[in-house]
């Protein structure tokens, strides 16, 4: 598909209306990390979908008023934000014609803690995108439910790259990989449900909240130092060339492949980072003890506990619920947890 098939009707009858979505949050095992001109991405990535960590929104629209808006986070006016939104809903007006015939509140809040880390702007944008598209088939009718859905991720990613990802459950691909069919740099897809071992589809993300202050270091920052590093055409490759195994490991449930390259795609995005110009260390000192407290943990009871990481300190605690999972979450509780700012852990499961 183009991006011309998602240019928006030019029929439209608007109305006041208000409208709520929600949308969780994802976590990617093959990371994004680099992009191109109007959100194309590096490289494809593939993430899971979580159950509990989510943004709700809803979106009252004043029909032929001036264009603004104002947004509101957990009750709280925040102008930033709607800055942002206004930006945001002004680039996509050619997919939504009737976008800046109106003004806007916004009002959002996460079932998260805000400084966790986990990828509020995934859910939001998600959430956002999936409002936008209940509004617009309101004004310019209905398509089906799979256009619908691939519009709002389309929409999402215009929003924040890693949120089109959001709006499926299970296991997500975005960008294109001649591994996955059908796959797209516009959109996500979801990953075939058929082609995903039972192990993978009860899982646990247990997120440790190393540091919860401002993270060093923000996505558009991230991404943009990617133009000028010189390793990252080599990174880009390597991402690709991971959905090859990614793949046979899906299907076949390896979990000690499963582990070793989901933790590798986790340290590869923070060297990236360290072999930048300005150079970023993402991690703390309490990401690294939890890092090495797993690899020891690993080695000494072979329980299948491993990480993930964003771009930030805090650490993504990955583990399925194979029977194996009350000896690993007994571990966290009494070895893990002190890394921790206030021991501050959010317990989230894979949405299937
Ligand atoms: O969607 P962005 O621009 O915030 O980028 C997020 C990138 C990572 O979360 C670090 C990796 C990923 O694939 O989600």
């Amino acid at each position: 598909m183009t991006t011309q098939e998602f240019l928006g009707k030019q029929n439209f009858t608007i109305n006041n209306q208000t409208v709520s979505e929600s949308c969780p949050s994802n976590i990617a095992l093959i990371k994004y990390w680099g992009k191109y001109a109007d959100q194309i991405p590096a490289n494809p990535s593939i993430s899971f979908t979580l159950n509990h960590c989510k943004t709700n929104t809803s979106i009252e629209f004043f029909a032929n008023e001036a264009f603004s808006v104002q947004t509101f986070l957990a009750g709280n006016e925040e102008t930033k934000f709607a800055e942002k939104i206004e930006k945001y809903f002004k680039n996509i007006e050619q997919y939504l014609p009737w976008i800046l015939k109106g003004k806007y509140i916004i009002r959002t809040e996460n079932t998260f803690p805000h400084s966790s880390g986990i990828a509020s702007s995934a859910s939001g944008f998600g959430a956002i995108a999936k409002c936008l598209m209940k509004l617009d088939e309101t004004f310019s009718g209905k398509s089906s439910e799979e256009e619908s859905l691939r519009k709002a991720s389309f929409l999402a990613r215009l929003g924040s790259g890693s949120a089109c990802r959001s709006l499926y459950n299970g296991l997500v691909v975005w960008g294109e990989s001649d591994e996955v069919q059908g796959s797209s740099d516009l959109f996500a897809v979801k990953y075939p449900d058929n082609e995903i071992h039972e192990i993978f589809k009860n899982f646990n993300d247990w997120v440790l909240l190393i540091h919860e202050g401002q993270k060093s270091v923000s996505s558009t920052v991230g991404h943009g130092l990617m133009n000028t590093n010189p390793y990252a055409e080599r990174r880009f490759q390597e991402a690709r060339e991971n959905f090859v195994p990614m793949k046979g490991i899906l299907k076949n449930g390896n979990l000690e492949e499963f582990i070793k390259l989901v933790e590798h795609e986790a340290l590869t995005l923070h060297a990236m980072m360290m072999m930048s110009d300005p150079a970023f260390i993402l991690m703390k000192t309490g990401t690294l003890e939890v890092i090495n407290k797993i690899w020891d943990f690993r080695k000494e009871t072979g329980l299948p506990l491993f990480f993930t990481l964003d771009a930030g300190a805090n650490v993504h605690l990955l583990f399925p619920n194979n029977g194996t999972e009350d000896k690993i979450k007994a571990f966290i509780e009494t070895e893990l947890l002190q890394h921790t700012q206030k021991n501050g852990v959010v317990k989230d499961v894979m949405r299937f």
